[in-house]
């Protein structure tokens, strides 16, 4: 039984002896011990944190009492729980990110690690760090997105004497233009080393010269003693995806000296395995240092064999073929857990994006976890990696933003961002700035000029990008001259006549349509409006902000001009914060977007929070796969429109589509020829003048509703190859349970994502269902979070119960750290049937 219906269900007394309960247990943290395990290998450093909130005198001092500070596992966002809040920036979630936070973790590293040097790592700590160990400060880092190394060794105690970490944080409000999330919200590792090691971040591979007969492989390390001078040597070797050794080299690094050495090697590697999009083949190269004969440290770096070429009038070609970018932007949250980096999260996140044709993510606008970029290096997904939001100059109301922290602390974070993901190969460019407001300076070019040099100087091997909203002001100011490749922001009407004038520039639509939708939601007539009543947002695929337009506006103008790479569409995902079109606008006076409140995330996705299709997932799908589909819209229970007239819309990859209503055709359309009208004025994007945009990518009919079914018949060379049948439900009957996994890992992190859908007795989903479902998970596994995909509501993400928004809901599931075993889940709606699942923990 989860904790929170226990406490719904409790009288009062019983209910005050659980908070005491809790408060003693919080009492008798035991600190943790450890030891150096094996060589190369870092400790996860996530548990036994404690938490509290607001400041705290003293707090970083080894003997502060924090008896009744909250205990909490790492990762950890201490906003995501809300409550929501008006008193609360919609524009940031509508949640309580901002203000002081503390986390203090006592541990003992074993007596026989005395000598040995040991380091902590943040992945992430939002925002603006100060580190403690033993009330010595050891360091701060007011960027939130990047990992950060901090060395205990001078001030540490071995064996029994603890030692306390301590770190507060401190968010600011007006500091984003989405939700941050809060807290140590990434990773916490521990490593213990030997004086001499591999560096941290202290390997550099690349590939300078690639064949389809043989690679070079260049590798740069870095070697730390942090001891006297001493013998060493170096070992190293290429090792394939199997384990077996293909190359391998060593070095006698004669007497070390105490301070940092850098070695360079290189290998010839014969009929190299390459790394792509659909086998994302690793090699890895292993690092061993070997000090007076004994090895002593292995250090491990990911190696992908690929040819990349960016031509400025043919795009990007991996491994000799051109490759468009079908690419989308994404934020750093992940739905109702925050921004928690949990592996399976973003997993399942780069899953749904690939199944929708997604082959480049932009990590808008800052940089990743390590676990996103590892899994892209896994899946084949191409990244930018961009570093910046804001240079200098504030951007709208977001007052207290990067730019305080800019002068001090840029050259450091993008140096750190570069080092950090520079191995892996997933990473084919990086991105200096998203709409920097230098774009109208006239000095602009100069800090252009300056992070170049900078990206270039840690990373010659890839191109650098900067995404321009202000194209005109870019060029003018000749800011645009400084980088790699020009990114250009919401610009299609200008690639051809960009290209004309800058022939040998790289062009790439960094970001794309900012189309917006409400799973599940249709509005009739099919109209422009800048809000609506309901607070949602019609899901035909036509409303965005002044410079939003359809994603089709987007492929017909890549289509015409090859020489842009492709593009990175605004976004695959909704995520927390800016509410557009709802909300407010970005020079309002205090800076909040509160106006059409609860709203309070964001409807740009193709996918929602929760991880649910739109409508325009498939509208993607079927311009960026080839696999036969074609979907239907809208949905059919209209008990309000009998006899009246309904658009109806299919988005297919095949050549046509016939569309049936209650077994009748309504004729066969044929795509690209049988143009589907949006009776919506696209101002900016429309060449023409036309009133209307013609659209060669969707098909439309306008049909009177009756009750019953609509079918769509896909053909490619007159054969049918795909076809969906959307019916007319009944009142709901059932809560049905699908969870995208039966098995996850009995490691505290691993989820369960379950779908929750209401259903008629047929078998067919209720679309316009909202009923109250209570949810109830017991043994080896506990709620992480609720959701539905409502970006209009202040429901909590960690409850227990949750409406269906449209008949969906989202249960998310978590196993218990070290519990093996079975986790029951059911879902309660009254009046409706129900049937238990099971999950296991192993
Ligand atoms: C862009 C901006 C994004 C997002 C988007 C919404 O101009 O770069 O961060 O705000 O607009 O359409």
């Amino acid at each position: 039984m989860s904790i929170l219906r226990t406490h719904r269900n409790m009288n009062l007394p019983s209910f005050m002896l659980c908070c005491i309960l809790a408060f003693v247990t919080s009492h008798v943290v035991a600190s943790t011990q450890y030891q150096a395990t094996k060589l190369g290998e870092k400790q996860s450093f996530n548990n036994d944190w404690l938490f509290s909130k607001g400041k705290q005198v003293g707090a970083e001092q080894a003997n502060f009492d924090d008896s009744n500070w909250q205990r909490v596992t790492l990762p950890h966002d201490w906003a995501i729980e809300g409550p929501f809040d008006e008193k609360y920036n919609a524009r940031n979630g509508g949640l309580p990110f901002h203000g002081d936070g503390w986390y203090r973790k006592t541990f003992t590293v074993a007596e026989a690690d005395k000598g040995k040097v040991v380091s902590v790592t943040f992945d992430g700590a939002m925002y603006d760090a100060h580190v403690y160990i033993n009330g010595h400060f050891l360091g701060r880092r007011p960027f939130g997105y990047l990992s950060v190394n901090y060395d205990l060794t001078p001030h540490l105690n071995f064996g029994n004497t603890k030692n306390v970490i301590a770190v507060s944080l401190a968010p600011k409000d007006l500091s984003t233009r989405w939700y941050p999330g809060a807290g140590l919200y990434r990773h916490t590792w521990l490593e213990i080393n030997d004086p001499v090691h591999v560096a941290k971040w202290g390997t550099y591979v690349t590939t300078p010269e690639v064949t389809p007969e043989r690679a070079t492989i260049a590798l740069e390390t870095k070697i730390n003693n942090q001891g006297d001078q001493t013998n060493a040597s170096l070992q190293t070797q290429i090792v394939r995806a199997d384990g077996s050794v293909v190359l391998k080299k060593s070095i006698d690094l004669g007497k070390l000296a105490t301070g940092t050495k850098t070695v360079n090697q290189s290998f010839t590697l014969e009929d190299p395995i390459l790394w792509d999009t659909d086998n994302p083949y690793q090699y890895k190269v292993l690092t061993k240092v070997i000090r007076n004969g004994k090895v002593v440290d292995k250090h491990t770096t990911p190696l992908g064999v690929r040819h990349i070429e960016f031509k400025a009038d043919d795009g990007f070609w991996l491994n000799w073929r051109r490759v468009q970018i079908n690419g989308v932007c994404l934020h750093h949250d992940n739905g109702p857990i925050g921004t928690i980096a949990n592996r399976r999260a973003i997993q399942r996140k780069l899953e749904i994006m690939q199944s929708m044709g997604v082959n480049s993510i932009r990590t808008s606008h800052n940089p990743p976890s390590p676990e996103l970029v590892e899994l892209a290096d896994e899946m084949g997904i191409l990244l930018q990696v961009e570093a910046f939001d804001v240079w200098k100059i504030q951007k709208q109301s977001v007052h207290n933003g990067y730019q305080v922290f800019y002068d001090e602390w840029h050259e450091r974070d993008l140096r750190d961002m570069i080092i950090q993901h520079r191995n892996n190969p997933s990473v084919i460019m990086w991105s200096i700035g998203n709409e920097i407001m230098e774009q109208a300076q006239k000095d602009g070019w100069k800090e252009a000029r300056h992070l170049m040099e900078i990206a270039h100087d840690e990373d010659p091997s890839r191109f650098t990008a900067a995404g321009f909203n202000n194209i005109g002001g870019a060029i003018k100011n000749k800011l645009a001259h400084e980088t790699d490749i020009q990114g250009f922001n919401y610009k299609p009407l200008n690639y051809e006549q960009v290209h004309k004038d800058h022939p040998d520039w790289i062009l790439l639509g960094s970001e794309t349509s900012s189309i917006t939708s409400t799973r599940g939601i249709y509005h009739f007539p099919i109209d422009k409006y800048k809000v609506h009543d309901s607070r949602h947002v019609t899901s035909y695929d036509i409303i965005g902000p002044p410079w939003a337009y359809p994603p089709e506006i987007e492929f017909e103008y890549l289509a015409k001009t090859p020489a842009v790479m492709g593009e990175y569409m605004w976004t695959g995902f909704d995520y927390l914060g800016e509410p557009t079109p709802y909300g407010g606008k970005d020079h309002s006076g205090d800076g909040y977007w509160n106006a059409d409140w609860p709203v309070r995330s964001s409807s740009f996705g193709a996918v929602d929070l929760v991880g649910f299709p739109k409508d325009r997932y498939f509208l993607y799908q079927s311009q960026w796969t080839s696999k036969p589909m074609v979907h239907v819209l809208p949905h059919w229970n209209w008990p309000n429109m009998v006899g009246k007239e309904i658009p109806v819309m299919a988005y297919t990859n095949a050549e046509e589509v016939e569309l049936f209503v209650n077994g009748t055709s309504m004729g066969r359309k044929v795509k690209g020829v049988d143009k589907a009208e949006l009776p919506v004025n696209f101002i900016r994007w429309d060449t023409l003048g036309q009133k209307n945009w013609k659209s060669g990518y969707r098909l439309r009919w306008d049909v009177k509703y009756q009750p019953g079914e609509i079918k769509v018949v896909a053909y490619t060379d007159g054969k049918v190859v795909a076809e969906e049948i959307v019916k007319t439900a009944g009142l709901p009957a059932k809560v049905e349970l699908i969870a995208d996994r039966t098995e996850i890992d009995a490691d505290g992190q691993d989820l369960s994502y379950i779908t929750v859908l209401v259903k008629d007795k047929d078998g067919n989903i209720c679309p316009t269902a909202d009923n109250h479902i209570r949810f109830f998970v017991e043994g080896a596994g506990e709620i992480a979070a609720v959701g539905n995909g409502n970006s209009s509501t202040i429901a909590p993400f960690k409850a227990d119960y949750r409406r269906a928004f449209n008949g969906k809901a989202m249960l998310i599931v978590k196993s218990k750290h070290g519990v093996a075993g079975k986790i029951n889940v059911r879902a309660y709606s009254d009046q409706l049937s129900n049937e238990p699942i099971v999950i296991s923990a192993k």
